[in-house]
């Protein structure tokens, strides 16, 4: 059985080949090793790994034994990595955005055969032999400080952590620290027969999807799938320039990156000298403050709503709705109730931009996996962070019901604007189909304006057969049902 180690670098190789030539990618291990054994050596292992990629490396170990081990390597190696002497747990703990790659491989699990000597260090240290609660706790432990400590698309591998069968509970160290990490904005990356370990990565979506979307905004994922989505690639609508690999661009804030992008969007809306704002659900108040900025002097007022009621916003006094991550926790019903009533409050083509959305129907996988993995939490009962999913024509149908013009959808958002008023309640066919516009990057949106022309053509609907061709039909159904009968018997 290969080690944790062989997994992690399994994983690098296979989700983040980028990094493997870029220099300054901070490395920790917790659990140093302590004997030569074959298939171990994972500290020798990985900080050669670091060492050839420049990066950087520190081994963590509560037994000062290991350290000073692992400390002599690195002075034989001539390399300048780190062997601290600590509580892994304790150590992540007190810090913050420190780590791009972890190696959990700590208290050993309870597998009934640790030698006296073993025991005895567990003993010396930590005040009692090995226990397997104790275990699932640190790595538990661990685990939650790596929500700070870890870095964006931070990558984890926690060793001797496996499941007999695929929906089967976790075993060996990472029994409460498995599912933690998936209610808590981490998820699978690889998990491999032939290691007894699973690598993780943090999910920035489903750890703080305001600030992901942001990073959204960047159409940093362009970059990394350099894909034209203008439909010149042959997949239909193109393929969606949004997926998990987006690259941070340089030490921007994220507050700073989104006031960047709505001043583009502002820009590219043509929006009026004074611009009355209604924000829907202001996530933790980025967005509303970016929003701010983007406008300067011509912020004219700035509402923000958190319910449902719009009632009191001022009929035709809004030249701008935003919602920043917020759409995608309203059931269709609501998105519905808003989109209907926000149009008696707009003013005359003033747009709805709507960010942050789960969005099917334009083929991208990386969305189509957060489905997946909705259901599979739906079907075991998992409590969490839950978002709906909506779709291209869904939301094409219901805007363009209500009267919305030029409809623009991203694979995470969209934009429209207020048309004429149309009745609702009663919806007909509609004769023409319905007209929308597809860019994947918002971003890219920004730049160009250019998006493919999406046409979802009417439904044809057959004339209802009279009630005499009715009857008649049912009387020949009838007759060749007789003979049938007849035939049988
Ligand atoms: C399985 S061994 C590590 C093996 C090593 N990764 C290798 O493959 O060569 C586990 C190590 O975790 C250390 N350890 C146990 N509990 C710890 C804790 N809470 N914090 C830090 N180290 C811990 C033990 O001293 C031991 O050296």
């Amino acid at each position: 059985m290969e080690h944790g180690h062989g997994l992690l670098i399994q994983a690098l190789e296979q989700l983040r080949p980028e990094w493997l030539t870029r220099g300054g990618i901070t490395v920790l291990e917790v659990g140093s090793s302590r004997e030569p054994l074959p298939n171990q050596d994972s500290t020798r292992i990985l900080a050669r790994f670091c060492q050839e990629r420049d990066w950087r490396f520190t081994t963590c170990d509560m037994d000062p034994e290991n350290t000073a081990r692992a400390a002599k390597l690195f002075a034989d190696m001539g390399v300048d990595f780190a062997a601290v002497t600590a509580l892994g747990e304790e150590y992540i703990a007190g810090k913050r955005k420190a780590f791009d790659v972890v190696y959990l491989d700590a208290y050993d699990f309870d597998h009934g055969k640790h030698s006296e000597q073993r025991q005895q260090r567990y003993e010396e240290f930590l005040g009692s032999r090995i226990d397997q609660h104790a275990c699932e706790v640190m790595h538990l432990k661990a685990m939650q400080g790596l929500n700070r400590a870890g870095r964006r698309r931070c990558l984890v591998v926690i060793d001797d952590t496996w499941r007999e069968s695929p929906d089967g509970p976790w075993l060996g160290k990472g029994p409460l620290a498995v599912p933690w990490a998936l209610r808590n904005g981490w998820s699978i990356a690889l998990e491999t027969s032939e290691h007894r370990a699973v690598a993780l990565q943090l999910d920035p979506l489903l750890r703080a999807p305001h600030r992901h979307l942001a990073r959204l905004l960047r159409g940093a994922w362009q970059r990394v799938h350099p894909t034209d989505d203008t439909g010149a690639s042959g997949q239909g609508l193109g393929a969606p320039a949004i997926g998990p690999d987006a690259e941070p661009a340089g030490d921007e804030s994220d507050a700073d990156v989104l006031q960047r992008q709505y001043a583009k969007v502002v820009d590219r809306l043509a929006l009026p000298e004074t611009v009355n704002v209604l924000e829907i659900g202001a996530a933790e108040g980025s967005s509303t403050e970016a929003l701010r900025q983007a406008l300067g002097e011509r912020l004219g007022s700035y509402q923000v709503l958190e319910g449902a009621d719009i009632a009191a916003v001022e009929d035709r006094s809004l030249d701008l709705v935003l919602a920043q991550s917020s759409w995608s926790r309203l059931s269709l019903y609501d998105q519905y109730r808003y989109l209907r009533d926000l149009r008696d409050k707009l003013k005359h083509r003033a747009p709805v931009f709507v960010n942050g959305l789960f969005v099917l129907g334009a083929g991208d996988g990386w969305t189509w996996n957060r489905f997946r993995r909705r259901m599979h939490q739906v079907e075991h009962d998992i409590p969490g962070d839950y978002h709906e999913f909506t779709s291209i024509s869904t939301l094409t149908e219901m805007l363009a019901r209500l009267g919305y013009e030029d409809i623009t959808i991203f694979s995470h958002g969209f934009l429209a604007r207020r048309g004429g008023l149309v009745l609702d309640q009663y919806h007909a066919q509609l004769p023409r189909g319905m007209d929308f516009q597809y860019r994947s990057s918002l971003d890219d949106w920004l730049s160009s304006g250019t998006a493919v022309p999406g046409h979802l053509p009417p439904v044809r609907v057959t004339a209802a057969p009279s009630s005499s061709r009715l009857s008649r039909a049912r009387g020949s159904l009838r007759e060749q049902g007789g003979k049938l009968k007849r035939r049988l018997r």
